[in-house]
């Protein structure tokens, strides 16, 4: 967000609750490659954007949390002794405000003004940058001394047990070790990372949003991961220390096919050449081979398309056009599917032709309004003080 944005929401917050505020920030992700692998311990390579939620906050000595939701213009309170879920945009602020009590933070009232420029609906974790950016806030106004990582579980939490979708941590852990202009490879098992310099100069990442979002999104979200879980029921019982499908092999999976329901075969199949698509991928940036991880890319969207089956008819369109533009290296849909965005990679000079025929060609053939957004890789959640 601009710095003249940043001051707009100081200068709000001073007015309103007439006390000088701290501001935490912390921005959305995309993902280059690894989807639906998060929740079965498995590989992702996400990175920050440069797009953030911001909050401006201050202790208010009460039991009451006070929140002005500036770009929707409406506000709300809850108070601390009442931290039910509720509906709308404050059950995010209450999700956060629980999770960090449970993890020990002794936190009071607070006052809270937040804006943003994250896309909501549009793939790029808007929930996870708020959640992001109010625990690391909370953290540091109650001097809570949680480390980075539990503060994406704390994030990450309010989101199951508040928003009511049962995610993985790639959006939160993103959103709090984000780095300019690299990515990270989460194993999202041993909660570690490695960051990966991605290399701007020839090509560009850019986002396609279909600007539609189908309903069943959280719900087969849901589906999904009960789906691995019950493959993993099965594969357990000829290999017992299997614990979730990163340990299984595509060997072991196909010797078990007969055994498997094909709809629940399908789903594990594609998460375990996803992971094994993550780790070339990898390589592939190692070797500055973009053709290579663009292949990759173009695969990854075949899998989510037919076996995983979280795609749409409109997230397709962008992936089969853009595969027909020589100067587009991979393209796939990103994030939890059902609509959002693809991402692209791009030769980095053909970017604005790019857009323009991707633009009319969506108008043309659905009668709908494409956005796209050039990545910029910004860093992640941060608390500034004053
Ligand atoms: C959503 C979830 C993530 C991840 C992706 C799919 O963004 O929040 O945890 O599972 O979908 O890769």
């Amino acid at each position: 967000m601009k710095n003249m944005e940043t001051a707009n929401l100081i200068y709000k917050f001073e007015e309103f609750f007439r006390c000088k505020p701290i501001i935490s920030r912390a921005p959305g992700r995309v993902n280059l490659i690894g989807e639906h692998t998060d929740y079965n311990d498995g590989f992702v390579l996400p990175a920050t954007v440069d797009k953030e939620i911001v909050f401006a906050l201050q202790k208010n000595n009460t039991e009451r949390v006070r929140v002005w939701a500036l770009d929707m213009d409406e506000i709300d309170e809850f108070v601390l002794s009442e931290m039910k879920p509720r509906k709308g945009w404050i059950n995010y602020v209450i999700g956060v405000f629980a999770e960090m009590a449970k993890r020990g933070v002794k936190v009071s009232g607070v006052d809270i003004v937040f804006t943003g420029d994250v896309p909501l609906g549009a793939g790029m974790s808007s929930s996870a940058a708020l959640e992001s950016a109010l625990a690391t806030g909370l953290n540091f106004l109650f001097q809570g001394g949680l480390s980075k990582l539990d503060l994406a579980l704390a994030a990450q939490a309010a989101e199951h047990n508040y928003a009511g979708v049962k995610c993985g941590l790639m959006d939160q852990y993103a959103s709090i070790f984000g780095l300019k202009d690299q990515v990270i490879k989460l194993d999202c098992r041993s909660k570690q990372h490695t960051y990966y310099s991605f290399d701007f100069s020839e090509f560009m990442l850019v986002l396609c949003d279909t600007q539609v979002k189908h309903s069943l999104a959280s719900s087969e979200y849901n589906v999904r991961r009960e789906q691995c879980e019950k493959g993993v029921e099965i594969i357990q019982k000829k290999y017992s220390s299997v614990k979730n499908l990163r340990d299984v092999t595509l060997e072991m999976l196909y010797e078990l096919k007969n055994e498997i329901e094909p709809i629940i075969f399908k789903r594990c199949e594609y998460v375990i050449e996803e992971n094994n698509r993550v780790e070339e991928a990898c390589n592939a940036l190692i070797n500055k081979d973009f053709k290579k991880f663009g292949q990759y890319m173009y695969q990854s969207h075949e899998g989510l398309q037919h076996k995983y089956e979280v795609s749409c008819k409109e997230l397709d369109f962008l992936v089969e056009t853009a595969r027909n533009i020589p100067w587009v290296l991979g393209a796939r849909m990103m994030g939890g599917g059902f609509g959002g965005c693809t991402i692209n990679l791009i030769s980095r000079k053909r970017v604005d032709d790019f857009i323009d025929i991707m633009t009319r060609k969506y108008k043309e053939k659905l009668g709908l309004e494409m956005k796209a957004y050039k990545v910029t890789i910004g860093d992640g959640a941060r608390v500034e003080n004053f």
